[in-house]
């Protein structure tokens, strides 16, 4: 890890935070298959996902920022991995790095601070689908211990073509 990336600040995202994490989001939407959504949002329309990770609980949402500027610099969560009740110790979690800022350890720190917030929940288990390809991603989450447990082929179209998801699955 960097030097420079001790600088980095990392808190509970906040309300304030929506524009920010919006076009950050957006970013990834619009340019890449990273994330199957496929329309950009405005913040009011993301509003419900920001209000959907509170600062307790087992879905959080974490966000990086540089301390001179408050800039954010990314944002991880832990979400949902399905609605029926005994999917309720089961997280899904990713993370987003803005533009720019890769390789400056700052997905590590998020994700770091994530799992310590998610270390006294009652979780069992956390997944991650990772859109191929993205080697970036992997090794991520990789060292988090992580391990690749299948791979969905041709699960999602976007851009005109089908992609491939690889679900890793971390013990909690
Ligand atoms: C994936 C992502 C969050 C990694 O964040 P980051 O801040 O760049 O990662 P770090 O600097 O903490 O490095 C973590 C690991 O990723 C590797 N890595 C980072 N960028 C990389 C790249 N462009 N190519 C290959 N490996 C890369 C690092 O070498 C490091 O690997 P190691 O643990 O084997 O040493 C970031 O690249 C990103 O936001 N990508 C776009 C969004 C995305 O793919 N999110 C994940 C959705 S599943």
């Amino acid at each position: 890890m960097s030097p420079e990336s001790t600088e980095v600040q990392v808190r509970p995202g906040v309300e304030g935070d929506l524009e920010a994490l919006t076009a950050l989001y957006n970013h990834y939407v619009g340019e890449t298959a990273i994330t199957f959504d496929t329309a950009i949002f405005t913040p009011e329309e993301r509003r419900p996902w920001l209000l959907s990770h509170p600062e307790d609980g087992p879905h959080r949402l974490m966000v990086a920022t540089e301390p001179e500027t408050g800039e954010v610099l990314g944002y991880a969560t832990s979400s949902p991995f399905r609605m029926k009740p005994a999917y309720a110790t089961s997280v899904e979690t990713t993370v987003y790095v803005a533009p720019g800022a890769g390789r400056r350890g700052v997905g590590t720190l998020l994700y770091t601070a994530l799992f310590e917030a998610l270390s006294d929940e009652d979780l069992h288990r956390a997944y991650a689908g990772i859109a191929l390809p993205n080697e970036a991603s992997a090794r991520l989450h990789e060292r988090f211990g992580f391990r690749h447990v299948g791979t969905y082929r041709e699960v999602g179209r976007k851009f005109g073509r089908y992609w491939d998801v690889a679900w890793y699955e971390k013990p909690l």
